[in-house]
């Protein structure tokens, strides 16, 4: 079993996406060798091959330095022959109840062959709380007892997981068996990071809890910032004099168009059904998922003051990843928008700097691709800032006022300055910043 030096056995990784090639990359660059497993073949050739998967800073770097260090398969075997302990990073997605899916996570543990030698199972991927139990007592009915488990939640940003794995503040490991629990807590021991050794349901729980926290602050300053634009205040001094306020803190007080990705959506909702499952209605959630719904069609009414009725207008949509940073789609508000928009009538063009092949595949059929901001928002009536890569900062130049049929931006990140968009010429619409505030 790995003791943090490198010398011991490999650590196994499965499912390398976001959270497992970021896993797989930084334990092989705190000295570990590593096995990565997979299900997509192509996904496990590109990286035998040195290419990357998906877009996130500094794996690439990792993965090259490391190569000698990684291994990658598609043979659970391979990993198990190699490896004392393996994290488990498969995707957990929503369902159509809004309960987690769990068969990636089931599919890997039914797998487990009824020999072998001792291995520590690490739940890495969300899964709600109960499940590690239930896994547990899975594994023990197959006479799987060698096996044991751990849960250790990810609390990585896409956009900036390298850094939040090397810099976690804090290592949360939940387990059965207090020593498999430091096993686990060896392996990360060169960080240096506050651990929370607990049982594995609060293990679950801390996880669901800290992301319903943070996106019940992303539409709580939502609706500030909404209040904002009826009474004349401006939200962005407002979340600066309350983050000031230590007990408040200044994270996760942006106003904008309502979260998405890969996280909030699917595990507000599956923390949601899961007290709803275990009889306790979690009406605080139920707001906090409504108001984000709602923020993000707040922009149609924007563009309809500015433009009357979308039918047969053209809209750009700026970004399409679900924020700055990463190339991944799911759940992003640009999906949201491009579906309201068509559907009120208007013909959608999308761009995006990293995430034109995922956009593709999701957005292909519906929304005309653009290949830079400014193919895209040529001949448009309208341009809506939907993630905040830095590029959009240089919209409300005069190139680009002198191709839109209307120079109306609505930003959906306050990425602009609302005096400079105008003094340039742009009608600019933003969120909790009043007109009156603007022109000052
Ligand atoms: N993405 C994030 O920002 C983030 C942050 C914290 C936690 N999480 C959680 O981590 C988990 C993984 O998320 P992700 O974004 O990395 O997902 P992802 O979809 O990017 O990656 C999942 C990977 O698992 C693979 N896989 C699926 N079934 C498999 C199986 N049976 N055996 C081997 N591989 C299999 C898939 O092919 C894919 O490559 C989820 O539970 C998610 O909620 C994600």
């Amino acid at each position: 079993m790995s003791n943090g030096n490198g010398n011991s056995r490999p650590v196994g990784v499965v499912g390398v996406g976001y959270v497992g090639l970021v896993t797989a990359a930084c334990f092989a660059d705190l000295g570990h060798d590593v096995v990565c497993l997979d299900v997509k073949p192509e996904r496990i050739e590109a990286l035998r091959a040195g290419s990357v998967p998906i877009y996130e800073p500094g794996v690439d770097r990792l993965l090259a330095r490391n190569r000698a260090r990684l291994r990658f398969t598609l043979e659970l075997d391979e990993l198990l022959d190699a490896c004392g302990i393996a994290f488990v990073c498969v995707d957990t997605p929503s369902t159509h109840s809004g309960d987690a899916d769990l068969s990636r996570v089931r599919a890997v543990v039914d797998s487990l062959p009824e020999t072998g030698d001792r291995l520590i199972l690490v739940m890495k991927s969300t899964v709600p709380v109960g499940t590690g139990e239930k896994l547990r007592e899975d594994l023990d009915a197959r006479g799987l007892e060698r096996v044991g488990y751990v849960s250790n939640p990810e609390f990585l940003r896409e956009g900036r997981a390298v850094a939040d794995f090397m810099e976690p503040d804090r290592i949360v490991i939940g387990a059965f068996a207090p020593a498999d629990g430091r096993a686990v807590a060896d392996l990360y021991a060169d960080l240096g990071a506050p651990v929370i050794s607990t049982d594995v349901a609060s293990a679950e729980m801390i996880k669901y809890a800290s992301n319903a926290f943070l996106a019940t602050k992303i539409s709580f300053v939502n609706e500030i910032a909404n209040v904002c634009e009826e009474v004349g205040a401006d939200v962005g001094v407002v979340a600066q004099g309350m983050g000031l306020d230590a007990r408040i803190g200044p994270h996760f007080l942006r106003p904008g168009i309502g979260y998405g990705g890969s996280c909030f959506p699917k595990d507000v909702k599956a923390l949601k059904q899961l007290a709803g499952n275990s009889g306790y209605h979690f009406q605080l959630l139920t707001s906090v998922i409504e108001v984000n719904d709602l923020q993000k069609r707040r922009v149609v009414g924007k563009l309809e003051r500015h433009l009357g009725p979308l039918r047969g207008k053209r809209i750009a949509l700026l970004g399409l990843a679900f924020k700055a940073d990463t190339d991944d789609m799911r759940e992003a508000s640009s999906l949201i928008l491009s579906a309201r928009l068509r559907s009120e009538g208007a013909t959608v063009v999308g761009y995006d700097p990293v995430a034109m092949g995922n956009a593709a595949d999701l957005l292909g059929d519906d929304v005309e691709l653009a290949g830079s901001m400014l193919e895209a928002v040529t001949g448009a009536d309208a341009a809506v800032i939907v993630t905040e890569w830095g590029e959009f900062r240089q919209i409300c130049t005069r190139a680009v006022r002198d191709v839109m049929r209307t120079p109306l931006v609505v930003d959906g990140r306050n990425l602009l300055d609302p005096g400079q968009a105008r003094a340039a010429g742009f009608a600019y619409e933003s969120v909790g910043r009043p007109p009156a505030t603007a022109a000052r």
